[in-house]
């Protein structure tokens, strides 16, 4: 079927207390993994790319690779812009036919994010292509991002600017960090639950990859409708490749390494659907 936005998906989720996997995808054998596994399990499914993976191919790229695998498939597939960085590029993304938008301005003031979150708001929703924004930090690094040590998000910002924005979902900042932790990440879940009732629109949990999955459990029971997961499907990617070429060295032949690395991303998907309980939601 053709790439639907992730309006009416999030709004299934949040009625029926479950959440939709976003999956950040690099080339076509990520794209290709993350469908398949959603084909797999019935389930509807996000993908999205940063700033500085459609720096390396543009935004067309990624969403013709999309575009293609959703047409195939008969489980709804939404393409997202995940934290763009500035209105040009999330409008860019919004004009090449991207099915949803991020808009981050949480490292500016708060009014400054509310002016460019609007802005972006009105141009996307009169196509009725959702947005979601970003309030508080959520820290660490991904790609050329850095969120620094975090900040987290204060329910009762976080009304008004829902309020104020009109913006479609909100990723909330509320321990968790892009990229490797260190340590166990400790979530702060019970600020989840104050934003959740203040907040009507669904929440979004960033820096996923690396978060026990009983954590993540327990803030879907709260109000994430929407996990992300990159760095783990990065690592899943290279692990298959590297493994190939220890074994192989002499394989020249990118379909023979790219082939394992595309299976286990897969694999990883289909656990993560069923961590946030999104199979047969199709
Ligand atoms: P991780 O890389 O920690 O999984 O974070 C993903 C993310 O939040 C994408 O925006």
């Amino acid at each position: 079927m053709a790439l639907v936005t992730t309006k009416q998906m999030l709004i299934n989720a949040q009625k029926d207390n479950y959440a939709v996997g976003a999956f950040n995808v690099e080339n076509m054998e990520m794209v290709m993994a993350v469908v398949e596994a959603a084909e797999e399990l019935n389930s509807p499914v996000i993908m999205q790319t940063t700033p500085s993976t459609v720096k390396y191919a543009d935004v067309e790229f990624f969403l013709a690779n999309a575009k293609v695998a959703a047409e195939k498939a008969n489980v709804p597939i939404a393409m997202h812009l995940d934290h763009g960085n500035s209105f040009e590029l999330a409008i860019k993304a919004f004009r090449a036919g991207y099915t949803s938008v991020m808009i981050d301005g949480s490292h500016s003031s708060f009014e400054e994010n509310i002016e460019l979150t609007k802005s972006v708001v009105d141009v996307c929703n009169c196509a009725n292509i959702p947005v979601e924004a970003e309030l508080g930090k959520v820290g660490g690094k991904e790609d050329d991002l850095d969120g620094g040590d975090g900040g987290y998000t204060d329910p009762e910002e976080a009304k008004q600017f829902v309020e104020k924005t009109g913006v479609d979902s909100l990723a909330v900042a509320i321990g968790t960090a892009h990229g490797v932790y260190k340590g166990e990440p400790k979530l702060d879940i019970d600020r989840l639950s104050e934003i959740r009732q203040v907040v009507d629109i669904p929440l979004v949990l960033h820096g996923t990859s690396g978060v026990p999955d009983e954590t993540v459990e327990k803030c879907i029971e709260r109000g994430i409708c929407k996990v992300n997961y990159a760095t783990d499907l990065r690592i899943a990617f290279s692990k298959g490749v590297k493994e190939v070429l220890d074994k192989n060295p002499d394989t020249i032949d990118p379909k023979k390494y790219s082939s394992l690395g595309r299976e286990y991303v897969k694999e990883y998907v289909k656990s993560k659907i069923l961590v946030c309980k999104s199979n047969n939601k199709a």
